[in-house]
């Protein structure tokens, strides 16, 4: 991070908006000494700022890292988008007053009968229709099903980015519909991980950056960061690329960056959404490993959206989704994972010949 370059475009963009160093310092509730310490390079905005400021300056997050405007034809605008919400969502001030009765304790999510209904002008879509699932902790839980049945509007409404129309989603005990908008945001740093095909990384800084941006953001003592982020790296293999920037590394690196980062907040749930869709077989296969040793080593529990039966065979259990609906549940029990990969194949082959759809 270029912190001069930084101050520099701050600088400018507060004149644009005609604001002086004072306005702008009283908008974000600090002194007018720190905003001209910004400007001048010799310090940087507190992390728990950058939301603020860059919605008063009109930027994004990956501008006020790069200290300038990113060209149109640069934007990754889907992942940045997601990756702000999450972001945004670990900036969150308001620390999650947790609830410690349970009524199991080992029971990570528990969704019942919940239905999510799309209401346009002269249709309604039934999303989600009735569903009621467990996962305990430490489970691997994986959900397929055709484009358009409803996979990630299930797993957005456990994001808690949308809304179920009826029924009730608990996250460790909590009824997530009774979670203020604004205590949503800290809910969703201390509980959740997440792994999302696009990466998810910010560009302008490095592997080693981007993990520490996650721990730094949940407050994670100053003084183990860097213990923590070379003892993850070392696992995921990813040691020697921690100071490159991630275009210039490979896309299994980017995406084990990403599971680096989601594991090292030690969330209740990691939630992955297609995460070996833009990979190789062989990083796929890398990834999963992964998943693996996150469950066995940090007791992680993971829910993962997948179209592809190889990346299924992983999990311990399979929902099979259509038309919104749990049509079958396959369990891995005691069978290797070739025979559970047959039998996946199996359902998925008897559900499209039922239904007539396409994985
Ligand atoms: N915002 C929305 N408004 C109206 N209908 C929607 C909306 N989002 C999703 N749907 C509809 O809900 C159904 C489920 O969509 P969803 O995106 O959950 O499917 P999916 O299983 O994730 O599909 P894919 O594998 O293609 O990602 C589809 O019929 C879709 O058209
Ligand atoms: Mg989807």
């Amino acid at each position: 991070m270029n912190q001069m370059k930084i101050g520099s475009f701050i600088a400018a963009r507060r004149k644009a908006h005609n604001f002086t160093q004072s306005q702008l310092a009283e908008k974000l509730g600090v002194t007018d000494k720190a905003v001209s310490k910004w400007e001048t390079g010799k310090s940087m905005p507190d992390l728990s700022l950058f939301t603020s400021l860059c919605d008063l300056l009109e930027i994004t997050l990956n501008e006020l890292l790069l200290g300038d405007f990113i060209l149109e034809e640069n934007l990754k605008e889907k992942s940045n988008q997601v990756l702000l919400e999450v972001i945004t969502s670990w900036l969150g001030k308001d620390r999650w007053d947790l609830r410690t009765e349970y009524d199991n304790k080992d029971l990570v999510l528990r969704l019942q009968n919940v239905k999510k209904v799309y209401n346009s002008e002269n249709s309604l879509t039934k999303a989600v229709n009735d569903i009621s699932l467990e996962i305990h902790k430490g489970s691997f839980l994986g959900i397929m099903g055709a484009s358009g049945s409803g996979k990630s509007t299930l797993l957005n409404m456990i994001a808690t980015i949308d809304k179920a129309t009826s029924g009730t989603i608990e996250i460790s005990g909590q009824n997530i519909a009774e979670i203020s908008e604004k205590d949503l945001a800290a809910f969703r740093r201390e509980h959740l991980g997440f792994i999302f095909q696009e990466y998810n990384l910010l560009d302008t800084l490095t592997i080693y950056e981007n993990i520490a941006l996650a721990l730094t953001i949940k407050k994670f003592p100053k003084e183990s960061v860097k213990r923590k982020i070379l003892a993850i790296a070392d696992k995921l293999e990813i040691a020697d690329v921690l100071d490159k920037f991630p275009y210039e590394v490979s896309g299994g690196q980017r995406q084990r960056c990403a599971c680096a980062r989601a594991i090292a907040v030690n969330p209740s749930l990691i939630l992955a959404d297609e995460p070996t869709g833009a990979l190789d077989s062989h990083s796929a296969k890398q990834l999963l490993e992964i998943l693996l040793m996150f469950r066995s080593e940090f007791f992680a529990t993971i829910l993962m959206v997948t179209h592809d039966a190889f990346s299924a065979s992983y999990c311990d259990k399979i929902l099979f989704m259509q038309d919104g609906e749990i049509k079958e549940v396959l369990e891995r029990g005691q069978e290797n994972r070739h025979t559970f990969f047959a039998n996946i194949l199996d359902v998925m082959a008897r559900l499209t010949e039922r239904g007539g759809y396409v994985y």
